[in-house]
Formats: C-alpha cells, sequence, structure tokens
C-alpha cells in the first residue's frame, strides 16, 4: 500500500518534528481535556504521597498524543522515562533485564503494548503487582526459580487496539484513559503554537484551514502545517495565508475534510455498488481491494468520526454528508 499524505502512523519525517513540538509539561499540552485533569490529580497525589504513579494505560487512534502524554507523566514526576515498544522484546529475559535496569520511579514506557508475546508479557505481571520478577534458572529438576526486587516504576502502556490487550493485563493499569479526536478549535491552536516553534508566521484563518483538514490528529496537523510552510516560502512571502494554505492542501489532494483519494474511494463504492444501504465490511474491502482489518482499523475510524459512514448493526451505511461531500445526487433524487 502505497503511503498516504494523511497516514497518522508515525512516519521518518514526522520523528524529527514531533521531538521539537511534543510539549514537555501538562499545562503546554493542548486537548484531550478528560485525560489532562485526572492525569493532574494522580500525579499531584502521587507526587504529595512520595510514591511512583499507578501504572497508566493510554489508548486511541495513532497521532493524538500518547508517547507525548508518557513523556509528560515523566517530567511532571521529575524522573526519567525508558521507551520501548511490543514488538521489540522477543524473550522474557529481554523483558526481565528492561525491568531490572530501571531506577527508582522510572516511567517505562511501551508502545504497541497488545504486541507483547505471551511469554513476555507474564513477566510483566508480577512486577506491575508487587514490583518483582521471577526468573527461571537451569532446566529439568535442577531447575530453580529466583525472585528479584525491582524498584517501584510506573509503566505507561499505548495502544491503538485496546480490543487486543488480555484482561490480565489490563486489569493491572490502575489508570486507563482514552485519548480522542481533536477539535478543529484545539488543532487550530496546536498548529499555532507549532508555527510559532518553529518560527513560521501564519494567519488564524489559515491556521483553521490546516486545522480542519488534519482529521483530528496533531500529528497530522504538524506534518501538514511543515509541507505548507515550504509552499508559503518558495510561492508566496513565506507568511502562511488562507489562501497558501488551499493553495497546498489541495496540491497535496487533502480535501476540505482532510480526506484523501482512498476515502473517497470507499465512500464512492458504498455509494455507486453498493447504493448507499447498509454493507458489509468484508464486501466493501473486497470491492476496493484492501483487507477488511486495515479498512476497519486504517480508513474507517475517521470517516464514522466524522460522520460520513454510519455504523449499523445491519452493517455499514453512507450518510447524506457523504453524498454532499463527494457532490453526488442523494438516492431519493435519483429517478
Ligand atoms: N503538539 C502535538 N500535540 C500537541 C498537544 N496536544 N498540545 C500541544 N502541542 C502539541
Amino acid at each position: 500500500m502505497a503511503k498516504r499524505m494523511i497516514t497518522t502512523e508515525l512516519m521518518e519525517e514526522d520523528i524529527k518534528l514531533e521531538s521539537t513540538l511534543r510539549p514537555q509539561m501538562l499545562r503546554d499540552y493542548i486537548g484531550q481535556q478528560k485525560a489532562k485533569e485526572k492525569l493532574k490529580i494522580y500525579i499531584e497525589a502521587a507526587k504529595q504521597r512520595g510514591e511512583s504513579l499507578d501504572h497508566v494505560l493510554f489508548f486511541g487512534p495513532p497521532g493524538l498524543g500518547k508517547t507525548t502524554l508518557a513523556g509528560i507523566i515523566a517530567n511532571e514526576m521529575g524522573v526519567n522515562m525508558k521507551t520501548t515498544a511490543g514488538p521489540a522484546i522477543e524473550k522474557p529475559g529481554d523483558m526481565a533485564a528492561i525491568l531490572n535496569n530501571l531506577q527508582e520511579g522510572d516511567v517505562l514506557f511501551i508502545d504497541e503494548i497488545h504486541r507483547l508475546n505471551r511469554q513476555v508479557e507474564e513477566i510483566l505481571y508480577p512486577a506491575m503487582e508487587d514490583y518483582v520478577i521471577d526468573i527461571v534458572i537451569g532446566k529439568g529438576a535442577g531447575a530453580k526459580s529466583i525472585r528479584l526486587e525491582l524498584p517501584r516504576f510506573t509503566l505507561v502502556g499505548a495502544t491503538t487496539r485496546a480490543g487486543m490487550l488480555t484482561a490480565p493485563l489490563r486489569d493491572r493499569f490502575g489508570v486507563v484513559s482514552r485519548l480522542e479526536f481533536y477539535t478543529t478549535e484545539e488543532l487550530t491552536e496546536i498548529i499555532t503554537r507549532s508555527a510559532s516553534v518553529l518560527n513560521v508566521e501564519i494567519e488564524e484563518e489559515g491556521a483553521v484551514e490546516l486545522a480542519r483538514r488534519s482529521r483530528g490528529t496533531p500529528r497530522l496537523a504538524n506534518r501538514l502545517l511543515k509541507r505548507v510552510r515550504d509552499f508559503a516560502q518558495v510561492k508566496y512571502d513565506g507568511k502562511i495565508t488562507k489562501e497558501v494554505a488551499n493553495f497546498a492542501l489541495d496540491l497535496l489532494d487533502v480535501d476540505k475534510l482532510g480526506l484523501d483519494e482512498i476515502d473517497r474511494e470507499i465512500l464512492r463504492t458504498m455509494i455507486e455498488k453498493f447504493h448507499g444501504r447498509p454493507v458489509g465490511l468484508d464486501a466493501i474491502a473486497t470491492t476496493i481491494g484492501e483487507d477488511s482489518g486495515t479498512l476497519e482499523e486504517v480508513y474507517e475510524p475517521y470517516l464514522v468520526q466524522n460522520g460520513l459512514i454510519i455504523r449499523t448493526p445491519r452493517g455499514r451505511m453512507v450518510s447524506d454528508l457523504a453524498y454532499k461531500h463527494l457532490g453526488l445526487p442523494l438516492l431519493e433524487e435519483q429517478s
């Protein structure tokens, strides 16, 4: 599958940008009001008691700030953060080594935590619960289990697939926080802040235009900002106005709602091949040549969030808004 301009997955080009733009403290973090309020209280309470923060699980679509919030937790608690990812830890021994190297109070951030394998995950249970690991030494009749004490630490897990977490792992998180798509107002604020960090001049209306087309996702907002900045620099006098934003985003094939050609093809398929009536995910997937898992997790969430696709017990339907957005006549208007 070709990479989409509007993918919210982490791309190579985002890494440096994100580390520059990432807010360091809770007060600089825009949006996610609910998650932020809860975290603020838990952090304050843990600090008052002189304890480490309870284990935290963040879940939600990519690019919404899970890694950023993990870093903020570490900064607010005044501790170090070690970062790893589910697929990177292959053996129980690797997990044991990571845990054994933690310092008192550290944050251990595990991205894509749903991808830990079972044996590795089992090392985590006693570590999270009692701050110990049990290591088996030797084989067969001579095998011995020894218990290692760990420093107190905070595990911060992140996943885009909360449903794929096993119950024993999920149950060991004291704080479970769902991240939501950002509003246009919040994204406008983030874009304005990012522009100021990057030293780019931007008009409010330019920021709003970028925000509208950023799919509720700061990662994409910042990536588009960087691209639009290039247009502003080369074709205009460096300032991002509404006109530059519109010109650049149209050229990048990111439409007024932040959809690209694939999104529009999905909607068009549902309208033209299935007459906008409820249709199963598999049927749509087959028609557009994608697998249904990708369709459900990569393409669909934003289309649902935006009210273009409606999930019904009988299948997926397109809304009137989708017809309108594509400039197609509604079913009842067709003869
Ligand atoms: N950059 C990316 N996400 C952000 C957020 N939520 N607040 C401020 N700056 C950000």
